[in-house]
């Protein structure tokens, strides 16, 4: 557990969440319940922001919306000045039903449909991220049919993959998203795109993975972006006045992950417009309009979901499992990518660990577990058990499976929380069964 001000253990010995205790929460909205430290999310929009003002100047921190969406999470960004980037219809259609400003959205995607292309166009979106040559020319038809002109970036793969503590720099690529830098794509998209005249290529797009704590990665990326830039600015005269970087900023789940304070973010976001600034001057390059999208960072260690402890099956000498009252329907990532996750009891913070536990699911699968090898206080039926560092792809990615319902967000600040995403029912369950 990462503690703050604002997550912290009280003097009950409760984990208290935004000044909220865990306990009272329950009583209050019932679990499986996901709360979100408001706070945590307003300092890491604060720190991100002021970053790139005061170390670059001109650009924008577009949060991922992917990895959390609701129209609160908007709301809340939208005060911190940030952009968003959307994925699908969906997104797009949460941000601007909850009033965001469409000139600051960014709509990405391997394979947005036309549907999708013509609400984006139709909304005014900032950018759109050109995926595939298709894509630009169903673009050029919308736009041309809607008589408006719409800036657009190229999605772009720059060799460069990183993964937590590792990264790869590849000539080969082997990737659904994006044309390659090295085998001449690239150009041949610019060369298409700029011929559009209802599309405005603005400049390109990378994005080289998520959980990242080498920063060492996102500073290739930046050399081998403005490498291309320096090459299409000498070979075809094009100057482009937007980069913009995707997101991947890491965070702590479990041991063995860093502790990065805020400090640490912002100094992420000075040593990429550090290397940025470096570049342009070497390579005599305009600046950049220069957009980042974090997505993980700004909300994953602000969540917390609390569970209410089941039956729990000893197996001597093997396991014990505690069933809870959740499970992959609201957090898939064990299931996914053996995520692992800081675990606690949350009403038995002072006590000592004294066995090891395997926190299982109620999904009809043996691979539902949340986490495993957890050392926890003797646990109990009834028991509240909380899970750490679940703001980011948790509640984006829940699902009724076993049509167990999605459970309800509440947003927690100065001890008070309230609904952000209400819990859903069996009749919304069944809503569009026929
Ligand atoms: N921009 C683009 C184009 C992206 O594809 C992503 C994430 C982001 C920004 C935000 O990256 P972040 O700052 O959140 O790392 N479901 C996986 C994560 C998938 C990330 C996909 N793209 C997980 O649960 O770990």
């Amino acid at each position: 557990m990462n503690q703050r001000e604002t997550l912290k253990i009280n003097d009950k010995g409760h984990l208290e969440i935004g000044g909220a205790d865990a306990e009272e929460l329950v009583k209050q909205f019932g679990t499986p319940l996901y709360v979100m430290d408001k706070a945590y999310i307003g300092q890491m929009c604060i720190t991100l922001t002021s970053a790139l003002k005061k170390e670059y100047g001109s650009g924008l921190i577009s949060y991922a919306s992917k990895a959390f969406c609701c129209k609160e999470i908007y709301r809340i960004i939208e005060d911190y000045g940030m952009g968003a980037d959307v994925v699908s219809g969906g997104e797009l259609y949460t941000a601007k039903e909850s009033g965001f400003p469409m000139d600051k959205i960014t709509f990405h995607g391997n394979n947005k449909s036309f549907t999708e292309l013509t609400e984006a166009v139709l909304c005014g979106v900032q950018h759109i991220v050109i995926d595939s040559l298709g894509e630009a020319e169903d673009l050029e038809e919308i736009c041309a049919a809607n008589g408006t002109v719409q800036n657009v970036l190229i999605r772009v793969n720059p060799g460069v993959e990183a993964h937590t503590h590792h990264f790869i720099q590849t000539a080969k690529q082997d990737s659904k998203f994006g044309f390659s830098l090295t085998d001449g794509s690239a150009e041949d998209i610019i060369n298409s795109v700029i011929k559009k005249p209802h599309l405005k290529l603005c400049g390109l797009h990378c994005h080289i993975g998520s959980q990242i704590f080498e920063i060492k990665s996102f500073c290739i990326a930046v050399e081998k972006m403005t490498d291309f830039y320096k090459k299409i600015s000498d070979e075809l005269g094009i100057s482009f006045s937007v980069l913009n970087l995707g997101g991947g900023f890491g965070i702590h789940y479990a041991e063995g992950d860093p502790i990065l304070k805020l400090s640490d973010y912002y100094d992420f976001v000075k040593t990429i417009c550090d290397k940025l600034k470096t570049c342009l001057k070497e390579k005599g390059l305009e600046k950049p309009y220069l957009i980042l999208e974090p997505g993980r960072s700004v909300v994953g260690e602000a969540g917390v979901t609390l569970y209410t402890a089941g039956r729990i099956k000893e197996i001597k000498g093997i396991k014990n499992y505690v069933a809870i009252d959740g499970g992959m329907f609201d957090n898939p990532r064990f299931a996914l990518y053996q995520a692992r996750y800081t675990v606690a009891a949350a009403a038995k913070m002072l006590l000592k660990p004294v066995k090891k536990y395997t926190i299982a699911g109620k999904c009809c699968e043996s691979g539902d577990i949340i986490a495993e090898d957890c050392m926890l206080p003797e646990i109990e039926e009834r028991d509240i058990i909380a899970v750490f560092s679940t703001g980011a792809y948790n509640y984006s990615m829940a699902s009724n499976y076993n049509r167990n319902p999605v459970p309800p967000v509440v947003f927690a600040e100065n001890g008070k929380a309230y609904y952000a995403v209400k819990p859903q029912t069996y009749k919304d369950i069944a809503r569009n069964d026929v």
